[in-house]
Parts: structure tokens; C-alpha cells; sequence
């Protein structure tokens, strides 16, 4: 009998030796397997957002995944910059690219990316506004996935308009009239405030009034170049009368979206123009414009449509990178109803799914934006080509001499439209 007893808990002991054995030999390497680190290179403002929600959830519905945000400079140009660096020296230590909608042409046609075309079905894109695709594609193929859509409008002062007594502004002259009349009045600083300094957002700035006029800048289909026509005069004859009446500050020619935004909320000024990221901030509790303002598409000359330029993100994968399948799984999940719903009620961003622009509780919190989704849907693209950054640098650099009387509108247009004609190849 003790015998048998001795032999039974030999057994059990040689049991439990072998269970933990298995234990052991199955969860050591998963709690010493390093999870999965995807890089992610990001400008500075849109860092925060990301940082604040959807990345935690992300990494707790997906534990064996970490998403590393690196935060770059606030100029889109530069974190271009970045990106092609990285990519030309060769290993790209960036497994996703968060990538302007300007972007996908270049980078596709060098090769950095990741064909994502058969990835997703016909329907799953019709989810997605139309011209946000297309801002993802390549010849024919996809390379990104729109994350969240973008599009310049113009923010006005309500208060001060109703006070005096005015209609929101529909045109060049009306945005001008108003602005004199409540400057006169001693009502406020400035009237108008735009983005003019040397960089990309000068460009999109810069769109919207040529739109606004009639004018164009690459026709993308025949690479025509309008930089020298009449329009284009115009319309930088509309910004340079801005700052020699005084209505915009004479240092508006060095500001970027943040410059501008805290002119305008800290409410030294009636308009201004910019990406819808601006309304929580101006509304914010502690802002003094809290309650203020309202927007409205940009003006244009009478007869002609106001332009609003179409930006926005999206995410693509580098073609070097270690980890295609966790990086797509980030794709899905980030462009998804879900997230994006969560980081547009954070940061006030506009949707890239159509159904969110009337979503109740994105409704709730933004109202205007069921109308938003007509503006995006008839956004002016910046021309979707493989060369847009040098095109874009040759009208950033002249544009800028013209504004700040360096060369006349006149040589300065010429001077860029000669330029741009050669590198596309028509000269
Ligand atoms: C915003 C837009 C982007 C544009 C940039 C210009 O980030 O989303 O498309 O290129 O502003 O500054």
C-alpha cells in the first residue's frame, strides 16, 4: 500500500514537472518575444492627436505591435524632405508613411512604396470621398490609404460682422471692403491673415485665389502651365493689395498655419484662411474667440467659384520595411470608422469616410460638418504629378519674390512658369 501510495506521487510529481516544463517552454518566448515596433515619422501638431487615443487602443487590441511616433518638423515640405532622405539613403527606418496627399505621385513612381491596390475591394474604397483615393493613386495602382481629408476654407468673426452689420464676405473686394470698414472703426488689428511664407502651405494657400479667379496653375492632363496668364496676376495682385492696404500684417509673407492660427485666436484679426484643425483650438475654453467665429468657403472674384484646396493624410508602407503584415493591420485599423470617428472628435480634423461627416455624434460636436463633405467633394488638387515637389518649389520661390517685392508679379511669373515648363519637359 505504501508502496503504491510512494509510486502515485511520483507520478503526480513527474506530472507536474512535465506541465510546468510545457508552461515554461511556451510562455517564456512570448513574454521575452520583443513586440513588433512600426516607426512612424509625423509633423509635430498631428503627433499629439494620434498620440492622445488611437494608438493606445490600437496597441491593446493588438499587444504583440508598438507604434513609435517620431515627431518632425511642421512644414510638410520638410518632413517630405525627411521621408526621401531616408528612402534614398536606402534602408528606410520608417515602416508606415503618413503621407500628404501631394506626396503619393513622387514617391510612388521612385519605388519606396508598397502596391496596396489588392489589398482593397472596390467597396471598402467607396467608403472613402472619391478625391481622397485618387490622392492615393499612381498610374492606376494604390499606394495610400486616407487617413483623414483636409481643405482650406475661411474662418471669419461673426461677432464683429453682425455687430457692424455685415454679410459674410462672397468676394475678393467684399473681404477687402469689410476689413478697411472695421479697421477704420478701430474694431480691430488686422483684417486678413494668410499663409505667405516660402513653403508648401504658401502653394495651397495660393490655389484657392487663383481658383478664385479663373486662373490654374499644371494642368495635370497636358501639363499646360497657367503661372503667366492674366489670372495669376490677379490673384497676386488680390494678396500684395492685402498687405499694402494694411489689412494683413506686413509679416504675413513669413507665416505658417501656427503663426496665423494664434494671430487669429488670440483675436487680433477678422478672417483668416486655413484647415479646419483650427476650430477646436479657436474654440477651446480658455480661447478669447470661443464662440466668435464662424466658416464658410473662400471667396472668389464675382463670377467665378471660390477655391478650396484639397489637402490631407493618408498611409502608405515602405517598401523596405521588416514588418508588411503588422503595418497593414495598423492600415486597417487607423483608417477604420472607428479611430478615425475618435481622432476627429479629438483634433476636429475632417473624416476621409463619407459616412462620418454626418456620424450623430461627429454631428454633436462639429455641425457644420454635413456641409463640409460638398466642399471636400469639390476641392481643388494641387496637380497630382511625379515632379509636384519641384513644381511646387519653383512657384513657392517666386511667388514669394513677387510678394515681397523682390521681382515684379510680372518677371516673377514669367520666370516660373519658363521653369516649371522645362522641368515638365515643354521647352
Ligand atoms: C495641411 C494639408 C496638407 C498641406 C499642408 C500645407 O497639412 O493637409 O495637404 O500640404 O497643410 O501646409
Amino acid at each position: 500500500m505504501v508502496k503504491v501510495l510512494a509510486k502515485f506521487k511520483f507520478s503526480i510529481v513527474i506530472f507536474v514537472v512535465v506541465l510546468l516544463g510545457i508552461i515554461f517552454i511556451s510562455v517564456l518566448p512570448a513574454q521575452t518575444q520583443q513586440p513588433v515596433v512600426l516607426n512612424l515619422l509625423m509633423t509635430a501638431p498631428d503627433a499629439h492627436p494620434w498620440k492622445e487615443g488611437i494608438i493606445k487602443d490600437f496597441e491593446s487590441k493588438n499587444p504583440g505591435i508598438r507604434i513609435n511616433i517620431i515627431e518632425g518638423p511642421n512644414a510638410t515640405n520638410l518632413l517630405e524632405d525627411l521621408y526621401t532622405s531616408a528612402f534614398i539613403l536606402g534602408d528606410s527606418p520608417y515602416d508606415l508613411i503618413n503621407m500628404d496627399v501631394i506626396w503619393t505621385p513622387k514617391f510612388a513612381a521612385a519605388g519606396w512604396l508598397l502596391d496596396l491596390t489588392d489589398k482593397v475591394t472596390q467597396s471598402e474604397l467607396a467608403a472613402f470621398s472619391p478625391k481622397d483615393v485618387e490622392g492615393g493613386r499612381y498610374k492606376g495602382r494604390l499606394y495610400r490609404i486616407p487617413m483623414r481629408s483636409d481643405v482650406g476654407m475661411l474662418y471669419y468673426r461673426e461677432d464683429l460682422l453682425k455687430q457692424a452689420g455685415f454679410n459674410p464676405p462672397e468676394t475678393f473686394t467684399d473681404l477687402i471692403k469689410i476689413s478697411q470698414a472695421l479697421k477704420q472703426q478701430d474694431k480691430i488689428n488686422w483684417g486678413y491673415i494668410w499663409q505667405g511664407r516660402q513653403y508648401e502651405g504658401l502653394a495651397a494657400m495660393f490655389v484657392e485665389v487663383l481658383e478664385g479667379f479663373g486662373g490654374f496653375w499644371v494642368n495635370p492632363n497636358t501639363l499646360e502651365v497657367g503661372l503667366d496668364r492674366p489670372e495669376t496676376l490677379k490673384a497676386i495682385a488680390f494678396l500684395k493689395e492685402t498687405i499694402a492696404t494694411g489689412i494683413s500684417p506686413p509679416g504675413v509673407t513669413t507665416y505658417q498655419e501656427e503663426e496665423t492660427r494664434r494671430i487669429f485666436q488670440s483675436g487680433q484679426a477678422i478672417f483668416l484662411r486655413s484647415w479646419p484643425y483650427v476650430w477646436p483650438l479657436a474654440n477651446a475654453k480658455d480661447s478669447p474667440i470661443r464662440g466668435k467665429i464662424a466658416i464658410k468657403p473662400m471667396v472668389s472674384a464675382s463670377g467665378e467659384n471660390g477655391g478650396a484646396c484639397l489637402g490631407g493624410w493618408g498611409l502608405g508602407i515602405s517598401k523596405t520595411t521588416k514588418h508588411p503584415q503588422e503595418a497593414w493591420k495598423a492600415i486597417q485599423y487607423f483608417t477604420g470608422e472607428e479611430a478615425q470617428r475618435r481622432f476627429i472628435l479629438k483634433a476636429g480634423f475632417v473624416p476621409s469616410r463619407r459616412s462620418l461627416f454626418t456620424d450623430p455624434q461627429i454631428v454633436a460636436t462639429y455641425p457644420h460638418y454635413p456641409q463640409l463633405l460638398e466642399v471636400v467633394e469639390q476641392a481643388v488638387l494641387r496637380p497630382p504629378i511625379a515632379q509636384y515637389a519641384q513644381t511646387s518649389d519653383i512657384l513657392q520661390r517666386y511667388l514669394s519674390a513677387a510678394l515681397t517685392n523682390r521681382m515684379t508679379p510680372e518677371a516673377a511669373m514669367k520666370a516660373a512658369a519658363q521653369e516649371t515648363r522645362r522641368l515638365l519637359g515643354d521647352v
